[in-house]
């Protein structure tokens, strides 16, 4: 179907790709008739087909067997499915689905960021040329109501700047450290027992999950396709204890975060892990929750939080698509292109301005710092403080904790190696960047 006949009585038929934790509360959302709150006049969702890989496998909701299937076909093809659910995840065969999807004229719903992160252009103008919808608010932040604001109900902003944490497991992770003082590996344990890290957490710890879900929102709320090598990208793997002991005692807690802002004429995505001031909102933003701080120049700050995963939260998320694909509003062009009329240009963090903190076990002795100082004057960082930590008497080393004023990113790179390679420098510890709020 076109997307033109939506407002007509007859049921909008869903085909499901994928019937795992998003997947079946999907289903179980449909089936308890929560397809039909789209209001007068709209058309009643209904669950068609329901792609998997294994029919064996127990499911959290019961389905009549037919509508399990493992031939993608029988979704796809299906003329009585309307709308398609993607919740398969990945890059492939997602790709080739959606895709097929559209060219059928299927109006598609997808909570998955990172085939939206490397193919959204693609998927996207595809979509345009075939009329259809397609819609993804729950590949950003889970329950939480991101996408459809920055389309919709924020039209009218130039958007300064969204500041986020927008990794449920890292946040987890980030924030055990630091009420517990435990390791990094530790933790990362735990939420693997809890479910809350995948077996295999190196999308979640090293940051792809949250640079995927930056880029996707910088291209609906700056529209500008992000390819992910532009996104400046750090994991949380290479935290120690003490980087959260030493934070604290100086008044800050430590996040990932992803942040797209414009600065230096274009648009610079980050995602990294930062000193945030403890007195802040953000810091106080815990466990797998998300948040999402928009700044909009007509509407100011913003501040959307919730939880960004789990299937309730998340099914919440795809089933609001789905009954405005139901309620037949308008097709939207591509927001993307309504929003990219300044062309904003992709800038590097190299040119990047904040405070640093540096911890670095150094040797115990007279003359380290001034050694140390030496290089940080001469790339013009200036030093707002110096605090020795730990000692180890037995190794004759200590840490040395250093907050810098507002410093340059490419100064600071070239000060790191600078330093590393100091005799009296064990090892360059830790540099972290401190946000501005
Ligand atoms: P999941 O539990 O692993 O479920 C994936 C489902 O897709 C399973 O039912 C699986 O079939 C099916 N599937 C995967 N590859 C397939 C293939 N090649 N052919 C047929 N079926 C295939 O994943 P999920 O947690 O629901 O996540 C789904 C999507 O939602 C991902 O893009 C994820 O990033 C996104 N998302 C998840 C959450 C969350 O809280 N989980 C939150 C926001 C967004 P079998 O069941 O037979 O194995
Ligand atoms: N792995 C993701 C997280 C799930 O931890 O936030 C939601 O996309």
């Amino acid at each position: 179907m076109g997307a033109s006949d939506v407002s007509t009585a007859r049921p909008l038929g869903v085909g499901l790709l994928g019937l795992g934790v998003v997947g079946s509360a999907v289903a179980a959302g449909l089936m308890a008739g929560r397809g039909e709150l789209a209001g007068e006049g709209a058309r009643p969702l209904v669950l068609r087909k329901a792609l998997v890989r294994d029919l064996r496998r127990k499911r959290t909701v019961d389905l009549d067997p037919g509508v399990l299937t493992t031939d993608p076909a029988a979704v796809l093809d299906d003329p009585s499915v309307d709308v398609v659910v993607e919740v398969m995840g990945g890059e492939q065969p997602a790709f080739d689905y959606i895709s097929r999807a559209i060219r059928g004229g299927k109006h598609v719903v997808t909570a998955n960021k990172e085939v939206l992160c490397k193919r959204g252009d693609e998927l996207f103008t595809l979509a345009a040329e075939h009329g259809v919808r397609l819609l993804h608010e729950a590949s950003v932040g889970g329950g939480i109501p991101i996408v459809g604001p920055l389309s919709s109900d924020l039209l009218a902003n130039r958007i300064e700047s969204i500041r986020a944490i927008i990794n449920g497991t890292t946040n987890y992770i980030l924030t055990k450290m630091a009420a517990q003082g435990a390791g990094f590996d530790q933790v990362l344990e735990e939420a693997k027992k809890l479910g809350y890290a995948e077996a295999d957490p190196t999308s979640d710890v090293d940051g792809w999950d949250a640079a995927y879900k930056i880029a996707v929102l910088a291209r609906v709320a700056f529209g500008v396709s992000v390819p992910l090598d532009a996104v400046h990208r750090e994991g949380i793997r290479g935290l120690e204890a003490q980087e959260f002991r030493y934070a604290a005692t100086l008044g800050y807690t430590i996040k990932l975060l992803a942040v797209a802002r414009r600065e230096q004429g274009g648009l610079l995505v980050r995602v990294h892990p930062a000193l945030i001031p403890s007195s802040v909102p953000m810091a106080k933003v815990d466990g797998v929750l998300n948040v999402v701080e928009v700044e909009g120049d007509l509407v100011g700050p913003l501040w959307l939080q919730g939880r960004g995963a789990g299937p309730d939260a998340t099914a919440s998320a795809v089933l609001g698509d789905l009954l405005r694909i139901a309620r037949g509003a308008e097709i939207r062009k591509n927001v993307a292109a309504a929003r990219s009329a300044d062309r904003l240009k992709l800038v590097s963090i190299d040119d990047h301005e904040c405070k640093y903190y540096f911890r670095l076990v150094c040797k115990d002795r007279p003359g380290v710092l001034a050694q140390i100082a030496g290089i940080l004057g001469k790339l013009q960082i200036s030093i707002a403080s110096v605090i020795q930590m730990d000692a180890n008497a037995e190794r004759g080393e200590a840490d040395l904790v250093i907050m810098t004023h507002p410093s340059l990113e490419r100064n600071v790179q070239k000060a790191v190696r600078e330093i590393a390679a100091l005799q009296v420098v064990a090892r360059v510890a830790s540099v972290l960047r401190v946000e501005a709020y």
